[in-house]
């Protein structure tokens, strides 16, 4: 009896690494093309084993779009995690003119690697899905969105799907050419509206319509800390720029007890009753607090492989002055900010009264006070409990910590400490 439940494990653990190397080996060839501008090789190779600039150089002459031009692409990589504000910096990028933007790709990772845990704390477990987390994004950023058709169940036909997680989130694949039910005037077309009226997702347009953009953007919730990343970052085909999205831990604690009210339900009952659940997941929390301190401390200890790469974002400074936040981002991003992205800004931001955007952004549409808005929604023993947890990583982004329930309820003082993080130049 005793071995056996270990072998169970072995067994799942090895069949999740067969079906991750049946997928490579299926989709390798693909990631064979030349899809990504670098001056000295076309073909690729695998950058975590091969030397630097002694890859093949096939099948450049087939790719025209990837000969050497004066304006690189830039890659954006915005790093967050779930509810800390990670739509409305999407957004940002998603609504101007040059960006092809998606949406949480690595969802179709997870869901096929490891289907039944939905934060898997093994670490073979999270090897096997950084490996392809990062497969994926390379390939991505290249435009290559075939590559992510071996993670869609079920699997595309044709090149065709429904079932591309939160597609309605981009703009690219919500108009034409991808999706013909828009015209160009439709500027904000509501994510349910583009599911609901476009058809049947052509991956080969909207790999079209991805080359067709000057940058590629892409958000990810489910790379834990910068540091699985490096070996992307460090790759000569590539040219990442991080936006690295913080929020309060106690914040995003609130705004998931709201949004996942069945993993959070004992949060809830501990909220309601006044009394800690003896069988509560406390890791619900401190993964996010580990993950934080070990990501941040990684940044903004400037490592030389994130030089000119690495920016970090508190959500709530961006909740305070989106233009500004914005226009700093941009600037870090070496692109100019367009006229869309500022318009977008106007309508979803602070005094605007357009009812069609309503609850979509509702902490940052109110104002900056409802970033702290968890304020009144936790009770002391929670916040004190979070404070205990996190406490490092509160003090390393400026959050302050309160010490009564009069403090923490008494929002007309802020718990943001002013605190610049200016990005690695
Ligand atoms: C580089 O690409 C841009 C946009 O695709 C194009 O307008 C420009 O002419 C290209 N420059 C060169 C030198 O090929
Ligand atoms: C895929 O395309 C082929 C050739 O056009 C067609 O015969 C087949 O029915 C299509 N399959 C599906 C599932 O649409
Ligand atoms: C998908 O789009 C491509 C080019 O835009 C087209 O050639 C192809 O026929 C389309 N596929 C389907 C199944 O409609
Ligand atoms: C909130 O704090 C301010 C500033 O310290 C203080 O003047 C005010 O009386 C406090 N409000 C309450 C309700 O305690």
């Amino acid at each position: 009896m005793q071995c056996s439940w270990k072998a169970v494990i072995l067994l799942a653990l090895a069949s999740i690494a067969i079906q991750y190397t049946a997928i490579r080996t299926l989709t390798s060839k693909p990631f064979q093309l030349c899809t990504l501008p670098s001056p000295q090789n076309c073909g690729l190779g695998d950058p975590e084993t091969d030397p630097p600039f002694e890859r093949g150089s096939a099948g450049c002459e087939d790719y025209p779009y990837v000969y050497l031009n004066a304006t690189r692409k830039t890659h954006v990589l915005v790093l967050a995690t779930t509810r800390s504000g990670s739509s409305f910096v999407g957004q940002l990028l998603n609504q101007h003119q040059e960006v092809f933007y998606l949406f949480e790709p690595l969802y179709h990772v997870q869901t096929t690697l490891i289907p039944r845990l939905s934060h898997s704390h093994n670490t073979a477990d999270r090897r096997v899905m950084l490996g392809a987390s990062r497969d994926l994004l390379r390939s991505l950023y290249g435009c290559d969105l075939y590559f992510l058709e071996s993670y869609i169940k079920p699997t595309p036909t044709n090149h065709t799907t429904d079932k591309l997680f939160r597609r309605g989130a981009s703009r690219a694949l919500c108009q034409q050419p991808v999706c013909d039910a828009f015209g160009p005037a439709d500027l904000n077309v509501d994510e349910g509206d583009c599911v609901k009226k476009c058809s049947l997702l052509n991956m080969t347009s909207a790999t079209e319509a991805c080359r067709e953009k000057q940058h590629v953007a892409i958000k990810i919730v489910r790379v834990p800390e910068i540091g699985d990343l490096r070996a992307l970052l460090e790759d000569p085909r590539l040219n990442i720029k991080v936006i690295q999205l913080v929020r309060d831990p106690r914040g995003i604690l609130s705004s998931r007890i709201e949004t996942f009210r069945d993993t959070y339900r004992l949060w809830r009952i501990w909220r309601a009753t006044g009394r800690k659940p003896y069988n509560l997941d406390l890791s619900q929390l401190t993964v996010v607090c580990e993950d934080y301190r070990s990501s941040v401390s990684t940044g903004l200890s400037h490592p030389y492989w994130l030089k000119g790469k690495y920016m970090l974002v508190r959500y709530e400074d961006l909740a305070k002055s989106p233009l500004q936040k914005t226009k700093e981002i941009y600037d870090y991003l070496g692109l100019p900010m367009d006229k869309n992205v500022e318009d977008w800004i106007h309508a979803n931001t602070r005094g605007s009264n357009e009812p069609s955007a309503k609850h979509k952004f509702g902490t940052i549409r109110d104002s900056a006070a409802n970033a702290e808005s968890w304020r009144l929604k936790l009770s002391y023993d929670m916040v004190e409990y979070t404070q205990t947890v996190c406490q490092k990583v509160l003090h390393q982004l400026g959050y302050k910590t309160v010490r009564s329930v009069e403090e923490l309820k008494n929002v007309s003082i802020s718990l943001v400490q002013d605190k610049t993080f200016a990005p690695f130049l």
